[in-house]
């Protein structure tokens, strides 16, 4: 908490009165502390006999109609655990897929009662599709999917009141959704006393370590395909972090940019001049860009394609580049050794194929040791991120990995996140 003491000090100085006005005259909230966080918890709320109203995400991939990542799922017991221990009922919320308003039936939570209650041995999860079912103390209960209401992502305020209904509180633990101003993460947020569940928490304090409040130097690593999708990420980054790594794809636009022969490699040809102009800004702002000194490259992309490594301005004419090589992943790792804090968005080859996941792999693996010895803390986040990292084995090694997809991307951006903003007001 203390971490937040100078900004809350800083963001919420003038809502001070109000705040501590309302969460007197609430009586939900316990005892006012001086040390405040720029957002509430659940060590904020008395809980006791109350109904919560808990938005976590489970929009989980499945197939066949069975879940094939409970990721997600598995994350969100821990708060749901300590709500019960405190005396409350649950209500979960959640969408699934992009319904976008109808009912489809293979978009039903229906099936993931089960699925939450075999991480919950010891409880039940009633499954209520309207609602009608109360959440009584210890009890939990699952909403229908959010999404068949159009209310939802229309944010309508008769939506969001008949969420309300079922709750004295609500707590939202769904950091991966916090960029959508929907109706179960804003406009709910604000008819009822409002406060993070331990996952959103545990992700805000991550991400405010790795960015708002970083140990220099700060180096990010950002992959993937295309400059056009992460422009506002790199605009952001250069004007935060000391070195910026780009590797993926997208390190070709800006090789290109820079007049080496990329051969059949991707490149967004017509994001050139935004390389380069994102190559001047960095100066300007003191960040060193980092790009690739050498290759992995072959004909095409295929599993046990014949592939060669090359200096980065001998790539043939007729091959592409699909990974980072030995000596750029060596550099990057040694880099990392003059770094206290790392922030990664996106693989730096097609890490689906081996051979082309060694570049990735070496780099997150420097970074594992770093952090297992405590020089480093490492924040990665992102779904292919979270793929690139598992197959490289740091899962469990780095600091935080976040499985927020778009949030992720949008906090990176430095843009404000409406999940977040409403627990903050
Ligand atoms: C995600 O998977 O990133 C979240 O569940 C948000 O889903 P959405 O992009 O459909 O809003």
């Amino acid at each position: 908490m203390e971490r937040f003491t100078k900004h809350a000090e800083r963001t919420c100085a003038c809502q001070l009165g109000l705040y501590i006005a309302a969460q007197l005259k609430n009586n939900i909230f316990k005892e006012f502390q001086l040390v405040m966080p720029t957002f509430r918890t659940l060590d904020d709320l008395d809980l006791a006999g109350k109904r919560v109203l808990l938005r976590v995400d489970m929009n989980v991939p499945m197939q066949g109609g069975a879940v094939t990542d409970t990721a997600r799922i598995e994350k969100i017991v821990p708060t749901i655990v300590e709500i019960l221990e405190n005396g409350a009922g649950i209500m979960l919320a959640s969408h699934f897929g992009r319904p976008k308003g109808v009912v489809v039936p293979e978009l039903s939570l229906e099936p993931l009662a089960a699925v939450l209650n075999s991480f919950l041995p010891d409880n039940e999860v009633i499954f209520s599709s309207d609602g009608s079912h109360a959440a009584a103390p210890g009890e939990i209960v699952l909403l229908e999917n959010l999404r068949f209401n159009s209310g939802e992502e229309g944010n309508d305020p008769a939506f969001a009141q008949s969420l309300a209904a079922h709750a004295d509180i609500y707590i939202d633990d769904a950091f991966s959704c916090a960029h959508r101003a929907h109706a179960s993460i804003d406009g709910v947020a604000r008819l009822l006393p409002a406060a993070a569940g331990r996952l959103m928490q545990q992700e805000l304090e991550a991400l405010n370590d790795a960015l708002e409040n970083p140990a220099h130097p700060v180096a990010a690593i950002v992959g993937g395909n295309k400059i056009s999708t992460k422009l506002g990420v790199l605009e952001n980054l250069i004007t935060k972090v000391d070195h910026l790594i780009v590797g993926g794809a997208m390190a070709n636009t800006f090789l290109f940019a820079g007049g080496v022969q990329i051969g059949k490699s991707l490149c967004e040809e017509d994001m050139a001049e935004t390389a380069r102009r994102i190559t001047a800004a960095a100066k300007g702002t003191g960040c060193s860009l980092h790009l690739p000194v050498d290759a992995v490259v072959a004909a095409g992309l295929e599993a046990g394609i014949a592939a060669e490594t090359v200096a980065i301005d001998a790539v043939p004419e007729d091959q592409m580049i699909l990974d980072v090589g030995p000596e750029s992943a060596g550099k990057i790792a040694e880099l990392l050794t003059d770094c206290k804090t790392l922030v990664w968005n996106g693989p730096l080859g097609a890490f689906e194929f081996t051979p082309f996941d060694a570049g990735t792999n070496a780099a997150a693996q420097a970074a594992a040791k770093l952090t297992e010895k405590g020089a480093l803390l490492s924040v990665a986040g992102g779904g292919d991120t979270m793929a690139a990292l598992a197959n490289a084995g740091v899962t469990e090694t780095f600091s935080y990995i976040s499985s927020a997809g778009g949030a992720f991307l949008e906090w990176l951006e430095g843009k404000t996140l409406p999940g977040i903003a409403v627990l903050m007001e």
